[in-house]
């Protein structure tokens, strides 16, 4: 862990802040390390045991067996416990700065800009529940120079993942969307882009960084993460225009894009929302533009009995209701019967760096989370 920061937003820690933060991240590697193994073993058995000539028994069955039995009961409290301290470490080092937070943001280059909007109304499925645990969710916003839920979300970052999506930038996503593109359209050259959900702009920055010319666009629907994304754009070179927005309907011109893109926002919106955001990606995009979407690498017809306990927890304790949903979802389909055509969807391997010389990722077996995501893209018709 270094004390440095990565970009001129990032919170920086003191002693005591650091060593709360290593702690956290000391925590959640052996729960990785040490108990995850004992889970995996567990699930199985159970499942084992509770097969009949063959025949898996319901989860329902076997997560009703594993409530009993010690290993789940500390692998899923610890698990729980993890996110927790995780946001309180973030928030702590975040509130003892905030007003510096907030003077830096407004100090920030004049690139890109902001439009936040007062009447904004938050989709339901995000409202319902503080997603991962965030205390005050996405959303929360508590002025007009509000930018503590995107530090905390920023700093938390690379807690959450064990710093396996991209270090203290945790911009992977984004290097694996440009990475995509150069392997499936070579030469496609975007002049106007769109990312959806862009939280606090960690993969737009990164896309940004390979179309410099672009005419950049971010959307996300907290006012206050968007300030953070702004102020963290700008510092870091990047002119980006941010607006709060949902991508179910935005306020975008038909035909007005190159790119529509996103990063691990469907697996955290309903089955209804990804319906209208791809039909709102297809009204958007120019005849011959792209989507693409990332997601986790999670698809229904892989997920073993360790996947239920593990999507499990996720829906159950860390407020991610609809990874299921998505999982089973088929993407490539929804995508054709909206109107894009050279539809793929498939596992892409990680990259830290996009390069068209990289050896092609897209279409590889999954390796399992940061090492794969998958992926969906498309282009419409015309052009
Ligand atoms: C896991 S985060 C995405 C992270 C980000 N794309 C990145 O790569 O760093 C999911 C984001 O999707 C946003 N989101 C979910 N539904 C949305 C919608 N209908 N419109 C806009 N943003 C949405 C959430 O607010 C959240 O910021």
């Amino acid at each position: 862990m270094t004390m440095t920061r990565p970009h001129p937003m990032m919170p920086a820690a003191n002693h005591d802040e650091l060593a709360e933060q290593k702690f956290v991240l000391a925590f959640k590697t052996y729960v990785w390390n040490n108990l995850d193994p004992l889970l995996v073993e567990e699930a199985r058995t159970t499942a084992r045991e509770l097969e009949q000539d063959g025949t898996a028994a319901p989860f329902r069955e076997v997560r009703r067996q594993l409530a009993s039995k010690p290993v789940y009961q500390n692998w899923i409290s610890s698990m729980r416990a993890g996110q927790e301290m995780m946001w309180q470490a973030a928030a702590d080092c975040v509130d003892r700065q905030q007003t510096d937070l907030e003077e830096r943001a407004q100090q920030a280059p004049p690139l890109g800009s902001l439009r936040v909007d007062p009447d904004f109304e938050i989709p339901a499925y995000l409202a319902a529940a503080d997603t991962h645990m965030q205390p005050g969710g996405y959303e929360s916003n508590e002025s007009d120079t509000d930018v503590r839920q995107g530090a905390i979300y920023d700093k938390a970052a690379w807690l959450y993942s064990l710093g396996r999506q991209g270090g203290e930038l945790a911009d992977m996503r984004g290097h694996v969307v440009v990475q995509h593109i150069m392997e499936r359209f070579p030469g496609f050259a975007p002049q106007r882009i769109l990312d959806l959900g862009c939280t606090v702009g960690c993969s737009t920055v990164a896309v940004a960084s390979y179309y410099p010319d672009a005419d950049f666009h971010a959307i996300d629907v907290g006012a206050g993460v968007l300030r953070y994304a702004h102020a963290r754009a700008a510092h870091m070179g990047a002119a980006v225009h941010f607006s709060q927005q949902s991508a179910e309907q935005t306020d975008f011109d038909d035909n007005s894009f190159d790119l529509v893109y996103s990063c691990a926002v469907l697996h955290e919106t309903s089955n209804q929302a990804v319906k209208r955001i791809f039909k709102e990606c297809h009204r958007i995009l120019r005849p011959g533009g792209l989507m693409v979407h990332l997601e986790v690498p999670v698809r229904a017809e892989e997920v073993d009995v360790v996947g239920e306990v593990r999507g499990d927890y996720e829906a159950r304790y860390n407020n991610e209701p609809f990874w299921k949903g998505i999982a089973g979802f088929d993407l490539d389909e929804l995508a054709r019967d909206v109107g894009f055509v050279e539809v793929a969807a498939d596992f892409q391997d990680a990259v830290t760096v996009a390069s068209p010389d990289a050896e092609p990722g897209f279409g590889k077996p999954n390796k399992g989370g940061y090492r794969s995501w998958y992926m969906v893209s498309g282009k419409k018709q015309g052009g």
